[in-house]
């Protein structure tokens, strides 16, 4: 029996020791070794090479180590091999007495000491800081590998967005898209258009469920929203900078303009005053585009491009391009003199002769033009890049047509939609949960990758009125999408996924990083059984799971019935169904309370309406 218990003892303590190595997004290589290197006071990050040094100053800052020589080095040095790791690439070999970080540039040795990070123990170092021995070799499937934060719809301030980027860069994401402009709000200072900032910044306070607001009354004070002073912006630009981040700057035009017309009414076809839009039930909201047959507007486009492409360093300015209601342009008079003096046969030509025109503008300042999707139409820009948003398909021409391409196809990138079963959500529209990011590809068969720059998670902030909620929505399908644009596409696996996701949850409790835990709930699917019935299936997108469920509306727990896999009715007279998850014997997800009229109405609808 001893003999038993020392093994059992042994076994346990290997286990414990040999707690896996789990790093999102997953390396290229990883080869665990024995041992451990511990993080004494005694450590000194020594660097090899002073081009280099500015990931050491980002590291020996965030973890108290100096820099210099010591007994016990993090060494960061230049590969011997160079061709593999590319810009963004390492390599990390971790052995009792030292950690050596061998890349080509500074962004790689960056990746490599985050990779550091990620191997310290999740509990911000209680159990003392050490990390395993190990030997890993890492770099980018992609080059573009995103977020878009929309500040527009609501504002986030200069600390929040600092905070993003801290986060993001913690899974090796490398630009920051920031949506600066819409109906909702113009978030920039523009020295030369001080309307701007003075009126379009700002709108009436609501609260509530978007898009259900009363609209302004006569003479309220605009009293929400905010916008970044240009010295601000270069300091976000900076931080992002020293953390290796590429910020891209979205105005949005000709359409999502209103906080543009609101604050000069005379760029837009009707010429109309609006209030800058505070989520109102809107039936004017398609009057939001500018004026493409006014001179104007070109001259007031020239002073903003002119203070962005000074500002950004950016390689590439986003215009937008979406969605643009092209009645007003049909029936102004300003647009069709221009359709007619510039050949246009049709407002999608308008539409094209617009963003060609802007292209050149952004060309003269030395910046390259991106778009949303809808700028292919009426004809593409010459060197236009491409984001791809209502699905791929946009991406798809745009790579045939040999233009670069950015992935942010809505039902598997967009942040804003449901993560999980609606009913135990905060309220938006359409559904990407988490295993639709991960289990996504921005490669379609058919397509040349070289085209494919990379890709993006978007979060639209409708109904993001907070940064906990920012949080909320972005982890953890950024993490998937982490992924998804850095491993290779051969080391997808879902359950080790999910093993590494949960180990990084404990990371982000320690962090205080606000995340989603809505895979651990039930998926119901509702299919119709005769005209007028429909059984429900139960699944979750975690593995393992067991399910319990009521119809007696009364709270579920695992003395309820257990799902079995066979499809359920409600019986006779029941209108409610209540489900919650557990895991070896304790609730994980949250419950969840659907109504039988609610699931009906998605019985023989796609999985993206609920
Ligand atoms: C978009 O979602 N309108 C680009
Ligand atoms: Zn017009």
């Amino acid at each position: 029996m001893r003999i038993l218990c020392t093994l059992v003892l042994c076994f346990v303590c290997v286990q414990l020791i040999a707690d896996p190595i789990r790093i999102i997004p997953q390396p290229v290589s990883v080869t665990e070794k024995p041992g451990r290197f511990v993080l004494d006071a005694g450590v000194r990050l020594h660097v090899e090479d002073p081009s280099l040094q500015p990931a050491a100053a980002w590291f020996s800052s965030q973890m108290g180590i100096a820099v210099g020589k010591g007994k016990k080095e993090i060494i960061l040095g230049k590969p011997v091999d160079r061709n593999v790791l590319g810009k963004e690439g390492y390599t990390l070999t971790i052995t009792p007495s030292a950690i050596h970080i061998r890349a080509n540039e500074a962004a790689g040795v960056f990746y490599g000491l985050q990779t550091v990070l990620q191997l310290l123990p999740p509990d911000a170092g209680a159990s003392g800081k050490w990390v395993p021995c190990a030997e890993i070799t890492d770099y980018p499937r992609f080059g573009w590998r995103g977020l878009m934060l929309d500040v527009s719809r609501h504002f986030f301030t200069k600390e929040e967005v600092e905070r993003y980027i801290d986060e993001m860069v913690r899974y090796k994401y490398n630009t920051l898209h920031l949506h600066l402009s819409d109906d909702q709000g113009w978030r920039l200072e523009i020295k030369s258009l001080p309307e701007l900032t003075r009126k379009g910044a700002w709108r009436v306070a609501r609260t509530g469920r978007w898009g259900e607001f009363m609209p302004a009354l006569a003479n309220e004070p605009a009293t929400e929203g905010g916008f970044y002073t240009q010295d601000d912006m270069r300091e976000i630009i900076q931080y992002a900078k020293e953390r290796f981040v590429t910020l891209l700057p979205e105005i949005d035009i000709p359409a999502h303009s209103l906080a543009l017309i609101a604050s000069y009414p005379s760029l837009s076809c009707t010429q109309l005053n609006y209030p800058v839009n505070a989520g109102f039930r809107n039936p004017t909201r398609d009057d939001n585009a500018l004026c493409i047959g006014n001179d104007s507007i070109y001259e007031v486009l020239d002073r903003i491009f002119t203070e962005l492409a000074a500002l950004f360093p950016s390689e590439y300015i986003h215009i937008g391009g979406d969605e643009a209601y092209k009645g007003f342009w049909a029936a102004c008079p300003k647009c069709q003199r221009r359709m007619s003096e510039e050949h246009l046969n049709n407002v999608d030509e308008l539409q094209s002769y617009f963003v060609k025109r802007m292209e050149k503008m952004l060309k003269d300042k030395g910046k390259k033009l991106i778009g949303w999707d809808e700028i292919l139409e009426g004809g593409l820009a010459p060197e236009a890049t491409v984001m791809s948003w209502r699905g791929m398909k946009g991406g798809i021409t745009a790579a045939r047509m040999n233009h670069k391409v950015v992935m942010t196809p809505w039902d598997f990138c967009y942040l804003d939609l449901y993560q999980g079963e609606s009913a135990a959500e905060p309220p938006t529209y359409g559904i990407c949960r988490l295993k639709d990011s991960y289990t996504y590809d921005p490669v379609p068969d058919s397509v040349d990758e070289k085209y494919i720059l990379g890709g993006q998670g978007n979060l639209w902030t409708e109904s993001v009125a907070n940064f906990r909620h920012v949080e909320y929505m972005t982890w953890p399908r950024a993490l998937a999408l982490a992924e998804v644009y850095w491993s290779q596409k051969a080391a997808r696996n879902w359950d080790g996924f999910v093993s590494r996701m949960e180990h990084e949850f404990q990371r982000m409790d320690a962090a205080d990083i606000k995340y989603a835990r809505s895979a651990y709930n039930v998926i119901l699917t509702p299919k119709r059984t005769t005209d007028r019935d429909f059984a429900v299936t139960m699944s979750t997108e975690v593995n393992g799971l067991d399910i319990y469920y009521t119809f007696d509306q009364t709270n579920p727990d695992k003395h309820y019935p257990k799902y079995n896999g066979t499809p359920v009715k409600f019986p006779m007279g029941a209108t409610q169904l209540n489900v919650i998850t557990y895991r070896d014997g304790r609730p994980i997800g949250v419950q969840v309370n659907v109504r039988k009229e609610d699931l009906a109405k998605r019985v023989d609808q796609g999985r993206h309406v609920y």
